[in-house]
């Protein structure tokens, strides 16, 4: 599958297997040049009622009158102006008409801004054209039979076009990563195998990796992610991953991301249902592995350093128990309540590693609490951070990349919460504001650098009959990186 942009020539001698054309609602053609036989057919579909132009309404017209191309297909931007979400819907609307057609070569083009139509069909595509093949055949029939998707803008904007294609891509492809990663089945994706995929991504762009192993975290004093492996046959990994795009001397930004490959609950076990959707408990570290495949291929001049810690929660003779306390990296000990709350034990010996690297920021992504959907649902990942810079700069990336975050507090009246009497810390609080106070938990351990967490419980998959990963929050992460280098431009 390829996206290019292709200079706009003679609209009527394009071949394509469907030429499709965005409107706004008001147009009266196409806008585009040399298009009066297009222009024609769009009055007729007006007329006939065929096409208002509302956002997501679409038209296919067979085989248009004095056309080259074999469908022509008109699809509907409402009301100017049109934003980006606007977009992304008309984008969506134009592929699913593409379902299950043989349109291998699809053509699109608009009158104006061709830059939100690229940055509104890449990730669209991505969405149509996304398949999961690991662990099964594909359907017979595919949805999806494009095989090249060309944005055709005027020749004076092909340079500028191409630029924002390849960013473009570049986040699909990290998605595409991330949603691979992530839809892995837990017997499929063990810490070891995790660790393998890294090593794998690494090789794919010369980055430096690391896999440490059980034995290296002993050696780390990794006592809260070793008391979360304990329960499991499966080893424990702790990943290091480094792509270095400035000189030595810039100071690194850190992606920490949860990597549980399955989350039973350990003792404090889950209930049943719904319990499979545990194997996408690594998704923030699959979407740490998505941003490093997008900034691998744009190459931005800034130093990234990715931390995954990687084990299962599981429930066994050796696993930790409630009231068990515990020493983390940090020296701080924690009374694990409840080994169901897991996941900020793993990220706050890697929150404690992180120092190490005097980091410009470090931002950890996980799957960290129930409470966090509760709270904003599947619309916005929760941002938590005490440095409001940081926390700006997240919150317009995720606009720009139409990944959205939504700041959520932490203080001290929800840390007091997490009271123990028998250690420093325990790792849960009450009921109320369970996502905070998680938050509250994790920023103890990250008190060295300027630090975000994204609590991404709520956006990292879909459940229900499209069940899956989604992808998210790599556009987001690709953003904010990008933005970090000089200038906030690419380089190289
Ligand atoms: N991985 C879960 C959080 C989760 C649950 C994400 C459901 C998405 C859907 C996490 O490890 C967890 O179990 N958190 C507990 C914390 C509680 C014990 C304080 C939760 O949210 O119930
Ligand atoms: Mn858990
Ligand atoms: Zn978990």
């Amino acid at each position: 599958m390829e996206f290019s942009i292709a200079p706009l020539k003679a609209l009527t001698a394009l071949r394509s297997d469907c030429l499709v054309v965005f409107l706004q609602q008001s147009a009266e053609g196409c806008g585009l040049p040399d298009a009066e036989p297009v222009d024609a057919l769009i009055a007729q579909a007006r007329q006939d009622g065929d096409f208002t132009g509302a956002l997501g309404h679409t038209h296919m017209l067979s085989r248009p009158a004095a056309l080259s191309a074999r469908r022509l297909l008109l699809v509907g931007l409402g009301a100017a102006p049109s934003d980006a979400r606007a977009w992304r819907k008309a984008a969506d609307a134009a592929f699913a008409m593409l379902k299950g057609r043989p349109t291998q070569r699809v053509h699109l083009a608009c009158a104006e801004p061709h830059q939100a139509l690229i940055e509104a069909a890449v990730p669209a595509f991505g969405d149509f054209a996304y398949v999961y093949t690991a662990t099964r055949k594909p359907d017979a029939e595919p949805a999806c039979r494009v095989q090249a998707v060309q944005v055709l803008v005027p020749s004076r904007q092909v340079v500028a076009a191409r630029a924002r294609l390849q960013r473009a891509e570049a986040v699909r492809a990290g998605m595409q990563l991330c949603r691979d990663v992530a839809n892995l089945p837990g017997n499929h994706c063990t810490p070891t195998d995790l660790g393998r995929i890294a090593q794998d991504l690494a090789r794919r762009h010369k980055l430096k990796v690391q896999v440490l192993g059980r034995a290296d975290i002993e050696r780390e004093h990794m006592g809260a992610l070793l008391a979360v492996a304990q329960g499991s046959h499966q080893p424990p990994r702790f990943i290091v991953l480094r792509y270095d795009g400035a000189p030595k001397k810039e100071a690194p930004h850190v992606l920490v991301g949860k990597g549980v490959t399955f989350d039973s609950g350990g003792i404090s076990l889950k209930p049943g249902a719904e319990m499979d959707e545990m194997k996408f408990d690594m998704c923030g570290a699959a979407s740490v592995l998505g941003a490093f495949e997008a900034v691998a291929r744009l190459r931005p001049a800034i130093n990234l350093v990715g931390l995954i810690p990687a084990t299962e929660n599981l429930p066994g003779g050796a696993a930790v128990k409630p009231g068990d306390v515990v020493t983390s990296r940090s020296g701080q000990t924690i009374e694990i309540l409840n080994t169901d709350a897991e996941g900020r034990l793993i990220l706050c010996d890697a929150l404690n590693y992180a120092e190490r690297f005097k980091p410009a920021s470090v931002i950890d992504i996980a799957t960290l609490t129930g409470a966090c959907v509760i709270a904003l649902g599947h619309v916005h990942s929760g941002l938590f951070s005490p440095d409001d810079a940081l926390a700006d700069a997240l919150l317009e990336a995720g606009r720009q990349a139409h990944d959205s975050c939504w700041r959520m507090p932490l203080g001290e009246e929800y840390a007091e919460g997490l009271r123990s009497r028998f250690a420093d810390v325990a790792n849960i609080a009450g009921r109320p504001a369970g996502s905070v106070t998680a938050a509250c938990f994790l920023q103890r351990f990250a008190q060295a650098y300027r630090w975000a967490h994204l609590d991404i419980a709520g956006t990292a998959w879909k459940s229900g009959a499209n069940k899956g990963a989604t992808g998210r929050p790599v556009p987001l992460l690709v953003h904010y990186l990008l933005a970090q280098a000089p200038g906030g431009a690419m380089s190289g």
